[in-house]
């Protein structure tokens, strides 16, 4: 998704913007550009990386006051042209966007009616001159900008400068934007990321708000004109660091933190004398999780498999119905809302437009929903009010790896919960509360220990295709491999149900072809092994993820062991071997793993 970054003060601007741009190339992006105002208005702006961005830049590009903006291209390719900032006719107004305008075309046609020229293929560029129109009629820039904004309709993250006054306009509508507040200096970005080395003070803008951010303050207000007094909360509640420190990439940091990771997430929330769990941001009480008629799950990509992680351990503990949707679905089905029910929005991000509408739409219909997020006062964790955070620490890399775990450590928390609320007695919550206390270990241990991950790689980095199998709580975390292996190494994969492959997936197999399978030691283990020996009298290479010490490696051609633990908790461990795969797959294959093609950290478009 396109990242924005801004600065006032009494320093240069531009340092403030490079970094910025830098700290938010993870959200993935296409090109780059800044806007520098001393007197007039610089600006900068290019295809290609940040690094490129810089390169290209004047020895000396002095002013301070600016906005900078990294393109996820959606309306028009990936130019220089199109590449933000967009600026009026004259110059003398530039703006960055983040978000999409739905009625673009027709403020195109408008505007070229009018005899305005437009420079980009993009919905962007209309709000630039939509502004520069208000500004002739002799409106103020606040003013100009809300005028602008009652016109549009779509999403929005703005941010503008203007030559003739020193200020940055911001506006928010689904896009987010933070303002960081400093001492006679104040930033604004996408998110809370860049802004972590700069300041702890920020403010988070809502749907509908605007601010004029200056050197000694900022001044909200609504879309309605009402001035509001918004509120500065702090960033000390995230741990974990933003930088890279030695590793060769964010996705190789975030799959070793998964230790301290979980640690952050299970601390203060298990209670081993009486074999229980308490996530408080719940806000349950244990009549009401008695009472629930069921629970529903919803989350895209890493974040639905976490939550279909989740459904089986909280239905399997609890004894209550529970079903994980995937969020771009879920609300287009038009669902029955039960009032009563418990429904979590699963997302590291708390960003994903498609689980936002969601919500929006259990909401519309009388019920209540948490986040189960990573982003501490993200859109989605706003939006529900309630729910608890995952404490994963800033999770970079396209590829969400420590986030799964945690969302599958949070969900299991839940489970322990409700569990011991209903029929799961002191004794199996304690034998619970236990294994999962150890599971941080028991990661660690697994990655001071790997397998034979490079002999798994040579198999399936030149592979067709690879099929990915798992039975009942691996049924998701051989989805998670696939798409794991799918996002960043490229490789067509499929994830079944093991049982579900004799039904057709089957007739991809032949000599040589890869099969993942999920198989610890549970009580389908047996059911899984059937469905080995059909891959293999296939002639199928299979890559077995096993519990350590089981006879059943003997199945496979490379097997991969993994500590043993509780069958609810295996999806923490057999998941690593996994994200090492695909790592290790495509930086074999030369992909750019952190960033890879196509694909945003946050996907805040429909
Ligand atoms: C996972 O590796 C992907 N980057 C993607 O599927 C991601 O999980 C999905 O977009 C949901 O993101 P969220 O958890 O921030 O909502």
């Amino acid at each position: 998704m396109c990242g924005i970054i801004g600065y006032i003060g009494h320093q240069q601007a531009i340092p403030f913007l490079l970094d910025g741009l830098r700290r938010l190339e993870y959200r993935g992006y296409d090109s780059s550009g800044v806007a520098v105002k001393n007197g007039d208005i610089s600006v900068h702006k290019k295809t290609g990386k940040v690094a490129d961005l810089e390169a290209s830049l004047p020895t000396k590009v002095e002013g301070t006051c600016g906005i900078a903006h990294t393109r996820w291209a959606t309306h028009g390719g990936v130019t220089d042209e199109n590449a933000h900032p967009h600026c009026s006719a004259d110059g003398k107004i530039a703006l960055v966007h983040n978000g999409i305008i739905e009625n673009a075309r027709s403020l195109r046609n408008y505007l070229e009616k009018e005899g305005i020229k437009l420079r980009s293929e993009t919905d962007s560029e209309v709000l630039v001159h939509m502004i520069d129109r208000e500004i002739s009629t002799g409106a103020k820039p606040l003013t100009a900008v809300r005028r602008t904004l009652k016109r549009a309709r779509g999403t929005w993250g703005i941010c503008v400068v203007f030559e003739s006054h020193e200020k940055i306009i911001c506006a928010r509508n689904g896009s987010p934007l933070v303002i960081g507040l400093g001492s006679g200096e104040n930033w604004v970005a996408s998110d809370t990321l860049p802004l972590q080395a700069l300041t702890q003070q920020v403010i988070r803008l809502e749907d509908g708000d605007l601010a004029e951010v200056s050197v000694d303050g900022i001044k909200t207000s609504r879309f309605d004109g009402r001035t509001t007094d918004s509120e500065v909360t702090s960033l000390d509640g995230e741990w974990g660091e933003a930088e890279l420190g030695d590793y060769p990439h964010f996705m190789l940091k975030e799959i070793h933190e998964q230790p301290e990771a979980l640690r952050q997430c299970l601390t203060g929330r298990l209670d081993l004398k009486n074999g229980n769990a308490r996530l408080g941001g719940l806000g349950l009480t244990a009549k009401q999780l008695q009472k629930i008629p069921h629970v529903r799950l919803l989350g895209c990509g890493t974040a639905l498999h976490a939550s279909q992680v989740g459904r089986l351990v909280i239905e399997q503990l609890a004894r209550v119905p529970t079903v994980a949707h995937v969020s771009s679905e879920f609300r287009h089905n038009n669902p029955v809302i039960e009032t009563d029910a418990i429904h979590f929005a699963v997302s590291q991000s708390g960003e994903t437009a498609d689980t936002l509408a969601a919500v929006k739409e259990i909401q519309l219909k009388g019920g209540e929903v948490r986040g189960v997020i990573n982003v501490v006062g993200s859109t989605i964790a706003r939006q529900c009010g309630r729910g608890c955070y995952i404490h994963s620490g800033p999770e970079q890399s396209v590829a969400s790896t420590k986030a799964f775990s945690n969302m599958v450590a949070a969900l299991s928390l839940f489970a322990i919960q409700i569990g011991r609320a209903r029929s799961l007695s002191r004794e199996k919550g304690k034998h619970l509360v236990k294994s999962l206390q150890k599971v941080p270990q028991l990661v660690e241990e697994y990655l001071a220990n790997q397998g034979p991950i490079d002999e798994v790689v040579d198999l399936v980095k030149d592979a067709k295709s690879v099929l990915f199998l798992g039975r009942g709580i691996s049924a998701p975390v051989a989805r998670e491999g696939a798409l794991k292996l799918m996002e960043i190494a490229y490789i067509p994969c499929l994830a079944y149900p093991a049982g579900e492959m004799k039904h057709g997936p089957i007739a991809l197999l032949e000599e040589g072809s890869p099969v993942v399978v999920v198989a610890p030691n549970d009580s389908l283990k047996e059911k899984t092994v059937s469905s080995i020996q059909e891959c293999r009298a296939r002639g199928a290479k299979i890559i077995l993820i096993h519990e350590e010490g089981d006879s059943i490696a003997e199945e496979a051609d490379i097997s991969i062991p993994v500590p043993a633990t509780d069958p609810m908790f295996t999806p923490m461990l057999t998941v690593l071997p996994l994200q090492l795969i695909a790592y290790k797959a495509a930086l074999a294959l030369g992909c750019d793993v952190d960033r890879p093609r196509n694909l945003a950290k946050s996907v805040t478009v429909e």
